[in-house]
C-alpha cells in the first residue's frame, strides 16, 4: 500500500510513500531517455534498488558518486554532476535521481537546474529528514564561502519516492533527529501527528512501518499544502520555520555539523513555544506549550542549550536569511495548529523565553 501525496505547484507533482515507493517511477521512465542516478557511497545499496528498477523498465542508467553528507553541498560536487551530464549529452528529455540524505537531494537538486538551465529532477530521499524536508519544496542549494545555501535556485522534482524501508538503516540518533520535524508539522498544521507519537512512543522509535508510513504521510502532507500555496517562499512558507530561528543560531553557535539540525530545532521548538506563551496578546495556551516538551523528550530529543549561550544566540539570528534585513520575523503559534509570524518581538520577551530552554 502506498499513499500518494500531490504538491499543488505548477505543474503539480507527487510524493509516493511506502513499501515499493520506488515503482511510482514508471510512468516518468516513459518518458525519459536515460538516468543519472546521484548518491554518496553510504547509500550504495538503494541507489543500486533505484538503478536496478530503472533498467528493469528498460532505460540505460549511470552512476554518478558524491561524498555523504554535508560535504556534497560544494560547488566542486556540482562540477563533477556537470561534468558527468556532460559525458552523456544530457538533455531535458533525460532525467536525474537524487538518492540519498538532504545534503545529497540538495546538491542534486542544484546540478539539475542549472544543467541546461534546467532538466527534469526525482529524489529518493532515504533519511527521515530527507523524506520530510529537504526532498519537497524545489529548493536546491549548496554552501559556499559567503555562507550555508545562499547559492541555489526553485526546481521541483518530477517525483519524490519515500520508502520507509530504506529507514531501516538509519543511525537511531539521524531518525530521532528527523522526528523533530515530524513534531513540528504537528504543532503547525496536524495535531493527530502528536497524537500518534503520544499513542506509542515505543513503536515511533522502534520504525514500526505502519506508523512510520502514517507519520510520514502526514508530515509530508503538512509540508506539500504550504509549498503548493508558496511555492518561491513569498511569505506563507515561513511557517515552516516554525523552531528554526534558534535552531539556525544555535546551528551556527555550536559550529556546523557539531548538532544534528533536527535535535537543535528541537530545542527551538521548546523556545518558540516559550515565546508565544509570553506574549502579551494571543499568549499560546499552557498546555499547548508545554506539551512540546514532554513530546520531544519523550522521542529522546533534545530541548535545553548552553545557559550562557544568548547573547552569542541572539547575534547569530539576526544574520539568519529568514530576517528582513534587521527585523527579525519569528514564527509562534497562536494556538494548536495555528501558526502566526511575529514581526520584530520585543527582545525582553526573547531573552526571558530563552530562560525555559537554559541548561
Ligand atoms: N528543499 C527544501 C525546500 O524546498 O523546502
Amino acid at each position: 500500500m502506498t499513499a500518494r501525496v500531490t504538491v499543488g505547484t505548477d505543474p503539480p507533482y507527487d510524493v509516493v510513500i511506502g513499501r515499493g515507493a520506488v515503482e511510482a517511477m514508471a510512468p516518468l521512465l516513459e518518458r525519459v531517455a536515460q538516468v543519472a542516478v546521484v548518491a554518496s557511497p553510504s547509500v550504495a545499496r538503494h541507489a543500486d534498488d533505484v538503478a536496478g528498477y530503472v533498467r528493469s523498465q528498460g532505460v540505460g542508467v549511470m552512476r554518478v558518486e558524491v561524498p555523504d553528507g554535508e560535504a556534497a553541498k560544494d560547488l566542486r560536487v556540482a562540477n563533477h554532476v556537470w561534468a558527468a551530464l556532460g559525458q552523456a549529452a544530457f538533455s531535458r528529455t533525460d532525467l536525474v535521481v537524487g538518492v540519498g540524505g538532504g545534503a545529497i537531494t540538495d546538491v542534486t537538486g542544484f546540478a539539475a537546474a542549472t544543467w541546461l538551465r534546467g532538466v527534469p529532477v526525482a529524489y529518493v530521499p532515504t533519511t527521515l529528514l530527507g523524506m520530510v524536508d529537504a526532498a519537497i519544496g524545489g529548493k536546491a542549494a549548496v554552501n559556499t564561502a559567503a555562507g550555508k545555501n545562499l547559492v541555489g535556485a526553485f526546481h521541483q522534482p518530477e517525483l519524490v519516492v519515500c520508502d520507509p524501508g530504506a529507514l531501516a538503516t538509519l543511525d537511531q540518533p539521524d531518525y530521532t533527529a528527523g522526528l523533530a520535524e515530524v513534531v513540528k508539522a504537528g504543532f503547525i498544521a496536524d495535531p493527530a501527528i502528536l497524537d500518534v507519537i503520544e499513542r506509542d512512543v515505543a513503536a515511533v522509535l522502534r520504525r514500526d512501518e505502519d506508523v512510520v508510513t502514517d507519520l510520514l504521510t502526514r508530515a509530508v502532507r503538512v509540508k506539500a499544502a504550504v509549498v503548493g500555496a508558496d511555492p518561491r517562499e513569498s511569505g506563507r512558507r515561513l511557517v515552516l520555520n516554525y523552531g528554526h530561528t534558534l535552531a539556525h543560531a544555535i546551528e551556527r553557535d555550536a559550529g556546523y555539523g557539531a548538532w544534528r539540525h533536527g535535535d537543535a530545532v528541537a530545542v527551538g521548538l521548546v523556545y518558540a513555544a516559550a515565546v508565544g506563551r509570553r506574549r502579551r496578546f494571543g499568549a499560546l495556551d499552557d498546555a499547548t506549550a508545554d506539551r512540546h516538551r514532554t513530546v520531544l523528550e519523550a522521542l529522546g530529543l533534545p530541548t535545553r542549550y548552553d545557559a550562557t549561550a544568548w547573547p552569542r544566540l541572539r547575534e547569530a539570528m539576526r544574520v539568519d536569511k529568514k530576517s528582513t534585513g534587521d527585523r527579525l520575523r519569528f514564527v509562534v503559534l497562536d494556538a494548536l495548529a495555528e501558526p502566526a509570524v511575529l514581526d520584530s518581538p520585543n527582545e525582553t520577551l526573547l531573552e526571558s523565553a530563552y530562560a525555559e530552554v537554559s541548561g
